[in-house]
């Protein structure tokens, strides 16, 4: 059932868990339906002591806000901080729910662009902070560019943040961070800086549709997030699923592995084709200086029945991202973009 064949498209345009749910996940849900009927009166504490086991280094319940997806958790942050006129200082490119959301409280997002080399611009974003600025946003790592900000960087942008300003950091893809110098957040959170992170059950436990996610931080900055949520916000598939998940070792590592074998598997098959890439700490890999317009290679790959993005939205024109998957689905991905260049005349000709 939840194998993808040939007549379902290769889905390399969301970051999805190609993989599949936790089977974990899949059976608590299918237990738990069967009650479907019932309120989850405790479900969410329990979801978040299991948090509290999972994240350790000393958090408490009380550094945890459960949402219906990162993205919404992002979204109950920003209701917490912001008003009218109020401004938010973010990277472009990066994820464009940060700037559709602050436009919802009619705030002021501040786009900050990336370097050349899609490095952040620190010194650029800290320069744009001024007493109106109530959120900075940070994604980490970054999508569409899949760049991280390492810890000496992290310890730079919150050592220079005045103390008026919540930073808040969208770890989204942290599992698939192999960098050494990846940031622990919860050191900073240790050490008293005023700063929030998201994470999903989306990505590595593959429960995208189930909707689960939270945020964590200093209990200072996350008490007013936890104070406008609903009683009973997600159903008990939502908090048994994602519990399950959590303890699900086998799926964890089986994910984890497919994305560091898809990803030396694009790197080769990018350098076969041609195609230059942004090397990648994420579920993803984003091609620069294309031969062919993304706009181009989207449409095309679309015949082949391969979702690939554009990542113009993200604020990153004329380049195109592509998930990581298993190698059964990024061949496919590779067979259309091979025909697409051959096609347009851009087919490496081997010496
Ligand atoms: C950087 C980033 N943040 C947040 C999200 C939203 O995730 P969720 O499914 O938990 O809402 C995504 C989804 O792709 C993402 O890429």
């Amino acid at each position: 059932m939840s194998t993808p064949h040939q007549s379902e498209p290769a889905r390399l345009g969301s970051n999805e868990n190609l993989l599949g749910p936790s089977p974990k996940a899949l059976e608590a849900v299918q237990d738990w339906v069967q009650r479907m009927h019932i309120y989850p009166v405790t479900e969410d504490a329990a979801l978040t002591e299991k948090l509290v086991a999972h994240i350790g280094q000393g958090i408490t319940a009380d550094q945890i806000v459960l949402g219906n997806g990162s993205g919404d958790v992002l979204g109950v942050i920003m209701q917490a901080y912001l008003e009218r006129d109020d401004e938010v200082v973010m990277a472009t490119a990066t994820f464009p729910l940060y700037k559709r959301v602050v436009a919802d409280f009619r705030a002021k997002a501040i786009e900050i662009p990336v370097r050349p080399d899609y490095q952040i611009d620190i010194e650029a974003m800290l320069a744009a902070i001024t007493p109106r600025t109530k959120l900075l946003f940070l994604c980490n790592p970054n999508n569409p560019t899949g760049i991280i900000l390492n810890k000496a960087e992290m310890q730079d942008i919150l050592d220079r943040t005045p103390k008026h300003v919540t930073v808040v950091v969208d770890e989204a893809y942290v599992d698939f961070a192999d960098d050494p110098e990846y940031p622990n957040m919860m050191e900073f959170v240790n050490a008293s800086y005023p700063v929030i992170m998201t994470r999903t059950f989306s990505k590595l436990y593959g429960l995208a549709s189930l909707k689960a996610g939270f945020g964590f931080g200093s209990a200072e900055r996350i008490a007013p997030v936890k104070a406008i949520r609903q009683v009973y916000e997600s159903g008990l598939m939502m908090y048994h699923g994602a519990a399950a998940a959590l303890s699900d070792e086998a799926h964890v590592v089986d994910t984890v592995e497919m994305a560091k074998a898809g990803r030396a598997y694009m790197y080769e098959q990018f350098d076969r084709l041609g195609l230059e890439y942004i090397p990648t700490q994420a579920l993803f890999v984003t091609l620069k200086n294309l031969p062919i317009p993304a706009e181009t290679i989207v449409a095309e790959a679309l015949e082949d029945n391969v979702i690939l993005r554009d990542t113009t939205v993200f604020g990153l024109p004329g380049h195109l991202r592509v998930s990581i998957g298993r190698i059964e689905d990024l061949e496919r991905g590779f067979a259309s973009l091979e025909r697409i260049l051959r096609k347009h005349g851009h087919y490496p000709t081997t010496e």
